[in-house]
């Protein structure tokens, strides 16, 4: 399994970074390029650094980190929408390399830190502190001009910067996004030539998708007045937990290399407790959305709101009760899975087995949640999802996602973050079930 993960990554492998899949992604991927460096640095420590600073060196002068950064080789087309429609070079601020206009979770200070505890040498720490300056102005965009509600947690301004483009927990903010499935017409969509339609974004999401990034990018990616204007701003539990996550990261790789911890604590601690404060549910007891433009928490219960349980601060009350909604018959997790886990409550009249985030099994999420119950010492449910993360790659290769019931492979069929996050699970000897 681990030859077969490590060629997969070696297949993505693009001169400077990692593709996420040759066909459907063929370009560079912000939080997939942090979870692609966390499994090179298991087998190919040199590309784990090279893959986060082809992505830090495409940063834009206000801290933004793209979501995308454009490789210029692939033929124009091959990836819908392409650098000519998010045409970053005319935003203020934007790298000279083409890149898109959003974000999307801010995991790369986590896998900088994990990149470094797996390979601690002095090149490494070079690297650490090339990257410290620029992964806190990421998190200064973040907490500054995207702190759309005024609390100290990032908005999100389109779901493809939550990473779950498609999932449940947006159909509410997105109902009233304007959708004219004539502006498809305009373009085409490259994905549903990549991989079955039935297992992608329907062409209604991606027609909001589109009015969603025509929005954004006529205010040239500016983030002043977004409450006023912009029809989608969401306060998400995954991002903001990658958020709480980057400054405890941040804290450890302050003190490798010679800068003050105590900032970053601070910021953490305050994010988690804004985080149990504005996204906890008491009537679910997990964490939801909360929609920016109507103030109320989005009720859909999906996987989003189990990844609080990642953050080593999460209060005792919030531990159980998100540990129950876990163990609940909408997410199966048990020491012993009967099968993995889903994106998307199995219980729920819109769970999709095999569409992309809406019910789906994915490996990123498995891994999130696998380390947050190391960090609140369930190691019997540790062992239980890793065994399942394992099992879904033994039984059907490195896909994207998997079928929730089934474990078959979904999507693309080589894919780099399932690739490295297996590696790191494999590596990780403390965790041998
Ligand atoms: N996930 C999106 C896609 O499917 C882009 O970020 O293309």
């Amino acid at each position: 399994m681990r030859r077969l993960a490590v060629a997969t990554l070696d297949g993505n492998w693009e001169h400077d970074h990692t593709v996420p899949s040759r066909t459907l992604y063929p370009h560079q991927w912000s939080w997939d390029s942090a979870f692609i460096a966390i499994g090179l640095a298991t087998a190919r420590p040199d590309r784990a650094w090279r893959e986060l600073r082809t992505l830090l060196a495409a940063q834009w002068a206000d801290g933004r980190v793209p979501h995308i950064v454009f490789n210029p080789a692939p033929p124009i087309g091959s990836y819908f929408p392409g650098p000519g429609f998010w045409d970053s070079a005319r935003a203020p601020g934007a790298p000279a390399a083409a890149t898109s206009g959003i974000v999307q979770p801010p995991v790369h200070a986590l896998a900088a830190w994990l990149a470094y505890r797996r390979t601690p040498s002095e090149r490494s720490r070079t690297e650490l502190a090339w990257l410290y300056p620029r992964l806190v102005a990421q998190q200064r965009y973040l907490t500054g001009r995207r702190d759309v509600g005024g609390a100290g947690l990032a908005c999100l301004v389109h779901p493809w910067e939550s990473g779950l483009d498609n999932s449940p927990a947006w159909d509410p903010p997105l109902a009233t996004v304007p959708a004219d499935e004539a502006v498809l017409r305009a373009y085409r969509r490259h994905d549903t030539a990549h991989a079955d339609a039935a297992q992608r974004p329907t062409d209604l999401d991606y027609a909001r998708y589109v009015a969603l990034v025509d929005a954004y990018r006529a205010g040239r990616y500016g983030d002043d007045g977004l409450a006023g204007r912009h029809p989608f701003l969401v306060e998400c539990p995954l991002f903001n937990t990658a958020l709480g996550l980057a400054e405890h990261a941040l804290a450890a790789i302050a003190r490798a290399v010679g800068a003050d911890p105590g900032p970053h604590r601070e910021r953490a601690a305050r994010i988690t407790a804004t985080l149990v404060d504005r996204l906890y549910d008491p009537a679910t007891g997990a964490f939801h959305p909360r929609d920016l433009r109507t103030g109320r928490l989005v009720p859909a219960r999906t996987a989003l709101g189990l990844v609080p349980l990642a953050l080593p601060d999460l209060p005792p009350r919030q531990v159980a009760t998100v540990l129950a909604e876990a163990c609940s018959p909408r997410f199966g997790l048990a020491a012993r899975m009967d099968r993995p886990l889903p994106s998307h409550d199995r219980t729920a009249p819109d769970f999709e087995p095999l569409r992309y985030w809406r019910g789906p099994s994915w490996l990123n999420l498995d891994w999130l949640l696998w380390r947050g119950l190391r960090t609140h010492h369930r190691l019997d449910l540790a062992a239980g999802l890793r065994a399942s993360m394992v099992e879904l790659v033994a039984t059907a290769g490195c896909h994207e996602y998997f079928h929730p019931d089934t474990g078959a492979g979904l999507g693309s069929p080589a894919f780099g973050w399932t690739a490295a996050l297996l590696l790191d699970v494999l590596a990780d000897e403390s965790a041998v079930d």
